[in-house]
């Protein structure tokens, strides 16, 4: 809370479903925020994810968080959380765009009253042919976006609100203002 500068937080997620051995004490001083590696890989850590939320249930019990959630949780392991929870996780934030549709996953929340927030709703920029391509150079999408003459970003974005999904896209601010900047219209999304 210090580091933040807050007296709460209004959502608190579990970043992932799989654990990092934490560093030692000394290593934190100059490595804090990371886990421990080796051979250039973290080196994972087996948790329960129960005494994970245990703890989140406490710092809502504090005062100190207002909701908590997940992040990158199927469904099997939002299902253990929901089987043992005094409090019930209030969001789960995972990768979905129209290459990672999570229907699935969409409608196990919604049967549970969870919400879900897609990250890169936009896509993966890089990804190859192989993975389906880059969206914003997808013809069908760029065929729907010109028939209802919006642009590709917009229509990724409602697409995911239509659902019922939060989303929470970001531009580097200094490329939102750069005349040179000759992607599509971005400053409207
Ligand atoms: N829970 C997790 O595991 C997880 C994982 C990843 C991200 N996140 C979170 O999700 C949030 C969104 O991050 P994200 O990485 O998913 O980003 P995103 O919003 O899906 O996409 C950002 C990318 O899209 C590009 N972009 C944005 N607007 C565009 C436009 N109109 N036309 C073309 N390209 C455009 C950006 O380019 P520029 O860089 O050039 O601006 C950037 O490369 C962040 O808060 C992040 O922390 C969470």
């Amino acid at each position: 809370m210090d580091r933040l500068g807050l007296d709460y937080i209004d959502l608190y997620l579990i970043h992932c479903p799989w654990g990092h051995q934490a560093l030692s004490e000394d290593e934190e001083k100059n490595f804090g925020g990371r886990p421990a590696y080796k051979d250039d890989c973290p080196i994972p850590n087996s948790f329960d994810h129960r005494e994970m939320w245990k703890a989140l249930e406490d710092a809502v019990d504090a005062g100190l968080v207002k909701e908590i959630g997940l992040s990158n949780f199927d469904n099997s392991q939002v299902q253990y959380i929901l089987d043992q929870c005094r409090i019930k996780p209030f969001n789960n934030q995972v990768e979905i765009h129209p290459w990672i549709d999570q229907s699935e996953l969409v409608d196990f929340h919604k049967q549970n009253d969870i919400s879900v927030t897609s990250f890169m709703s936009l896509g993966r920029a890089g990804r190859s042919a192989a993975h389906g391509g880059n969206l914003f150079e997808n013809e069908l999408l760029d065929k729907i976006a010109k028939k209802y003459k919006v642009t590709i970003a917009q229509l990724l974005l409602k697409y995911q609100l239509q659902r019922g999904i939060i989303i929470v896209p970001k531009r580097k601010l200094v490329q939102m203002s750069t005349p040179k900047d000759t992607r599509e219209n971005s400053s409207q999304v």
